[in-house]
C-alpha cells in the first residue's frame, strides 16, 4: 500500500517556566492511503503536541512529515494554505472549535468558502447552492436540515461534533487527524460518534489519526496503532495483536485498565 504521510524522526520541546520539556521525542512512522492509524497514551505524553505538528500547526525542534510528495515544514506561507485542503482536523471539544455565533451551516461552509474551486464527488450536485451543500454534509453525519441554521448552544454536544465532523470531511481530505473526538462527550454518544468515524472514513477512503487515551476506542477505530510515552512511541502493532504476548509492558498495563 501507497504511503500519506511519513513522519521522519520529530522532537518537539516546549519552554515551561524555563524548563525545557519534551513533548516529543525521535518520533518516526508512516500512515497508508485509507489507513487509521491510532495514537494512544496518558496524558501529557504528547499525542496533541504529534497531531499539532502534522497540521504544520506547530514547528518541530527538528525532522520532517512528509505528506505526499510535500515535506510541510519547507512549505511557504501560500503553498501551505494550499496543502492545508488536504489535512484536516477533529478537535475534543466542539464547542470550542465552532464560531458561537454562527448558525451552524455557516461554520460548516467555513472550509468550502476557503477553496471555492474544491468540489468533492459527493457535493457535485449541490455545491453551487451553500445552503445545499450545508445540509448534504450535515446529512451525511446524520444531522437534519432542521439543524442547520442553530447556533452550536442550540445543540446537544454530540450533535455539535457531528457539525465538526462535516466541516472536517467538507474538501474530502486525505487525512483526518481527529483528537480525542469523543473524550468531551457523553459516554451514551461516544460509540455513535466513532460509528460515524469509521463509517465515513470507510466511505471516502480517507486516512485517519486517530487520537486517544482509551485503547479501548483507539483499538475499535485503526488498521495500525502506536503507543506513547512522555513523547515516545514504546509500542507499534496491528490492531489485531492488541493481546499478543509481545506487548509492551506499558501496552498491557493501558489494556488492563479497560478489561
Ligand atoms: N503550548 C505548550 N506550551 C508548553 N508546554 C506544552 C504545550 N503543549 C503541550 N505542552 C507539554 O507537552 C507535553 C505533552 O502535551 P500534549 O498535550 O501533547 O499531551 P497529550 O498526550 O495530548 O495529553 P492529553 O491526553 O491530556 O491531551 C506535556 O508535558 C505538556 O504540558
Ligand atoms: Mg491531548
Amino acid at each position: 500500500m501507497k504511503d500519506l504521510l511519513v513522519a521522519h524522526r520529530l522532537f518537539k520541546s516546549y519552554n515551561q517556566s524555563g524548563n525545557s520539556v519534551q513533548a516529543v521525542k525521535d518520533v518516526s512512522f508512516k500512515i497508508q492511503k485509507g489507513q487509521c492509524l491510532g495514537v494512544v497514551g496518558e496524558s501529557g505524553s504528547g499525542k496533541s503536541t504529534l497531531g499539532r505538528l502534522l497540521l504544520a500547526l506547530e514547528q518541530p525542534d527538528s525532522g520532517e512529515v512528509w505528506l505526499k510528495d510535500k515535506e510541510i515544514f519547507q512549505l511557504k506561507e501560500r503553498e501551505l494554505r494550499e496543502a492545508r485542503r488536504d489535512f484536516q482536523v477533529v478537535f475534543q471539544n466542539p464547542t470550542a472549535s465552532l464560531n458561537q455565533r454562527l448558525p451552524v451551516w455557516r461554520s460548516v461552509m467555513e472550509p468550502l468558502n476557503n477553496f471555492p474551486e474544491v468540489c468533492p464527488p459527493f457535493l457535485s450536485d449541490v455545491r453551487h447552492s451553500p445552503r445545499d451543500t450545508a445540509a448534504k454534509l450535515l446529512e451525511m453525519v446524520g444531522l437534519k436540515a432542521a439543524h442547520m441554521d442553530r447556533c452550536p448552544h442550540q445543540l446537544s454536544g454530540g450533535q455539535r461534533q457531528r457539525v465538526a465532523i462535516a466541516r472536517g470531511i467538507s474538501l474530502l481530505p486525505e487525512l483526518l487527524v481527529c483528537d480525542e473526538p469523543t473524550s468531551s462527550l457523553d459516554v451514551s454518544v461516544q460509540a455513535q460518534i466513532l460509528d460515524l468515524l469509521k463509517r465515513l472514513q470507510t466511505e471516502l477512503g480517507m486516512s485517519y489519526l486517530f487520537i486517544s487515551h482509551d485503547i479501548a476506542a483507539v483499538g475499535m477505530m485503526s488498521d495500525r496503532i502506536l503507543v506513547m510515552k512522555e513523547g515516545q512511541i514504546v509500542d507499534e502493532f496491528m490492531s489485531n495483536q492488541i493481546m499478543s504476548k509481545d506487548r509492551h509492558e506499558y501496552t498491557r498495563q493501558l489494556v488492563a485498565v479497560v478489561s
